[in-house]
């Protein structure tokens, strides 16, 4: 039976997920499910990094707003009256109830409990009955601002001031996918499912191609590529595959696709990337439309995840557009579908007093990578090393590099 550690914060739990792929083992089992682990990925991850919350064209006109719940905190995401796209604790100043709900559109924010206003940018614009209140100047009770940066049209928030710029942490991939123009990209649609399962399971199944013959036997096809995984800077990494076609159809379905993206050039234009932008999202980049899978955890046990699926603005704009997406739509309502359901298998049985730490195939590279980039954040340290060969997704040569210093402590004892 599994044990787990009084101390998630000590490395040597850590030493055999740190080894080369061919050596390495999983992340042990109880790191999907453990109340402990979870409170160090919020604390470690969720509470300092860059964290993907959807797309600019979401919330076209000022007043727009959409509220989230992520790894715990509300945070509700507006455009303001001037057009500027902002985030802010979803949190009264008064007595702190959630203040916005959903998503619509909005002159204001009012709190439901005693009905104080606030406005697009977060100021405190009405308190009645707070007359009598001394020294009460309204101008020091706005809502709480979270950093809000955005790339290509995403929408990214990080709940730590000190941390890093977003340009910064994406590192090289701008430069990689400019082609794909994502910034003029429109979404056609977004799918919401609640899972039951951790979102590190999900985000690993998104990135290997293991699991294709089988979860996907009846959809997806195992085509006959060149694919690979390349060296990146920053926090994200990719499988590129090269292929004709688009990768967003179903087989049968290869007869509606839809016009190229005519801006691609390079690895863009030779096939679909696959990119995991850490630490919970992946994008889907392929010829002719570009989607993502955003992970909301929730928990060890819940996970929310949003699908978006966008084309360019010209390929939304042609009249056969609405009856030749449908076959796209068909194929992520199917693919997902399966993912979600392997996803939740797997969790039943990662959840088992009897789960312990598994090994990993050569086809497993980037679950490999998930698992160290976590540990990375949890225990500090000893920093492992994403260089490998791009045409060796079977002899990848990892390393580690090793640094002085043992694991880092809780956050409260820093
Ligand atoms: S808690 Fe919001 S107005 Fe009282
Ligand atoms: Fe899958």
């Amino acid at each position: 039976m599994r044990v787990i550690p009084e101390d998630v914060y000590n490395p040597k739990s850590y030493e055999k997920v740190r080894l080369p792929l061919d050596d390495a083992e999983t992340l042990p089992a109880w790191c999907y499910t453990s109340e402990a682990f979870w409170r160090a990925e919020v604390d470690h991850i969720f509470m300092k990094v860059w964290n993907f919350m959807g797309r600019v064209d979401l919330i076209p006109k000022p007043g727009d707003y959409y509220a989230v719940n992520f790894a715990g905190v509300p945070v509700v995401i507006v455009r303001d009256e001037k057009g500027e796209v902002r985030a802010f604790a979803n949190t009264c100043r008064h007595r702190g109830a959630r203040i916005a709900d959903g998503k619509g559109n909005t002159r204001a924010f009012k709190c439901p409990y005693h009905a104080w206003v606030y406005g697009l940018d977060g100021r405190l614009k009405g308190a009645a009955g707070m007359e009598n209140t001394k020294g009460f100047d309204r101008a020091n009770y706005g809502l709480v601002p979270i950093r809000l940066e955005t790339w290509g049209g995403y929408i990214f928030i990080n709940f730590d001031d000190k941390a890093e710029s977003l340009a910064n942490y994406l590192g090289d991939l701008p430069e990689e996918l400019a082609s794909y123009n994502c910034e003029d990209l429109v979404t056609t649609r977004v799918t919401e499912y609640d899972l039951k399962c951790n979102w590190k399971l999900f985000i690993e199944n998104a990135m290997e191609e293991y699991h294709l013959p089988t979860v996907h036997k009846a959809s997806l096809q195992l085509l006959e590529m060149k694919h690979g995984i390349v060296p990146v800077r920053g926090n994200w990494d990719v499988i590129r595959e090269k292929h004709e076609g688009t990768r967003a159809l179903l087989d049968e379905d290869r007869e509606h696709a839809l016009p190229r993206i005519k801006s691609l050039t390079g690895h863009p234009a030779e096939g679909t990337h696959y990119v995991v932008l850490y630490p919970s999202t992946m994008l889907g980049m392929t010829t002719d439309c570009v989607w993502w899978l955003e992970l909301r955890p929730d928990g060890p046990h819940k996970t929310k995840l949003i699908v978006g699926t966008s084309f360019p603005k010209e390929t939304v704009a042609r009249g056969d557009f609405a009856d030749k997406v449908k076959y796209y739509y068909k194929r992520w309502d199917r693919s997902v579908g399966e993912d979600n359901d392997i996803s939740e298998i797997q969790h039943e049985g990662v959840n088992s007093p009897f789960a312990v730490s598994g090994r990993l195939s050569h086809l497993e590279p980037l679950v490999h990578h998930i698992a160290n980039w976590v540990a990375d954040r949890i225990v500090g340290g000893d920093t492992f090393d994403r260089r490998h060969d791009a045409d060796k997704t079977s002899a990848i040569a990892l390393s580690l590099t090793k640094s002085g210093g043992g694991g880092r402590r809780p956050a409260a004892a820093e």
